[in-house]
């Protein structure tokens, strides 16, 4: 069985939801707190062991290739912040990991984005990575979904929990067994209309593939919302091969929309020693103020 040692960032996408500040920065740079999002992915397929990554870029994107000019900005953070067994994790892959680029001409899909990526990764398993999505876990999200395909040499992909009123805004799994955290599944279903999910578990933005899905990436077809999805591909690929559902561990923070965003920042602000308390002040003196308001 081959390693996954490869994986894909798609990070082309026009990131509409959070103009005008996109503009001109590319969403995947937007800060949590005091780093851009897309490193906290890079750290997490580090950690995950990956070896070579390759970030699928579109038109205004080059402060991502500015930000990853050297690995050493990414050592000085973590030295910086004293994370220092992190900063050991990050220096003996250093020279492991290289960051690659690719542009996707047009944004016409996150499954096109992934095409994109084909002759990079070749014939091997693949991990993909959407910067929508940062898990906080010991064990690393990416991680979990590799001991799944070390077990069964089989594409993953990792969901966890939405309430109904979300289902639409996800691809939707409809698993057939379940042991422990990992499922079966009849259906990958992308964006169901309201009402029609055939469950609550939503995909997250992690994924492991074999090779296999660029048969299927390669057929350009066209899905919800005009574009060409990654999910419609992953169901067609389930139909050849056994695609699992891994409902991971950790706690998943949505980036990709404005409340997730804030929600993001504010809980990794807590997270930090020097902000923690005046923070803390800060919020509850200005919901005693908003109470005062009402
Ligand atoms: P999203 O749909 O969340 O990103 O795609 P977006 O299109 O940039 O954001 P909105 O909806 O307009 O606000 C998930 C991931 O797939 C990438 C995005 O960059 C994001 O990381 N993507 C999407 C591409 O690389 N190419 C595409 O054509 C579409």
């Amino acid at each position: 069985m081959k390693r996954v040692k490869k994986a894909i960032i798609p990070a082309a996408g026009l990131g509409t939801r959070f103009l005008p500040a996109t503009k001109v920065m590319p969403k995947e740079m937007l800060p949590i707190v005091d780093k851009p999002t897309i490193q906290y992915i890079i750290e997490e397929a580090i950690e995950s062991g990956i070896e070579d990554i390759i970030i699928v870029t579109g038109k205004g994107k080059r402060a991502i290739e500015d930000h990853f000019d050297a690995a050493f900005e990414l050592e000085q953070n973590l030295l910086e912040k004293e994370k220092f067994s992190l900063l050991e994790e990050v220096q003996k892959s250093t020279n492991l990991v290289d960051i690659h680029y690719i542009r996707q001409k047009e944004a016409k899909g996150l499954g096109h984005a992934v095409w994109c990526a084909r002759k990079f990764i070749g014939d091997e398993p693949f991990a993909v990575l959407l910067g929508d999505d940062i898990v906080d876990n010991n064990e690393p999200c990416l991680k979990q979904l590799m001991n799944i395909y070390n077990e069964t040499s089989s594409s993953v992909v990792g969901v966890q929990e939405v309430a109904d009123h979300q289902t639409h805004r996800y691809g939707i799994v409809d698993p057939y067994s379940t042991e422990g955290r990992t499922s079966r599944v009849n259906q990958f279903v992308e964006k169901p209309a309201p009402g029609t999910a055939p469950s609550n578990l939503a995909i997250m933005g992690r994924y492991i593939f074999t090779p296999e899905i660029f048969d299927f990436l390669g057929q350009h077809q066209i899905g919800a919302g005009g574009e060409i999805q990654l999910t419609d591909a992953i169901q067609m690929l389930n139909e050849k091969q056994s695609v699992y559902a891994y409902n991971f561990e950790g706690k998943r923070y949505d980036v990709g929309e404005k409340m997730g965003f804030v929600q993001t920042t504010i809980e990794y602000a807590l997270k930090k020693p020097e902000l923690k308390d005046e923070l803390l002040e800060y919020l509850e003196e200005l919901i005693v103020k908003e109470k005062q308001v009402r």
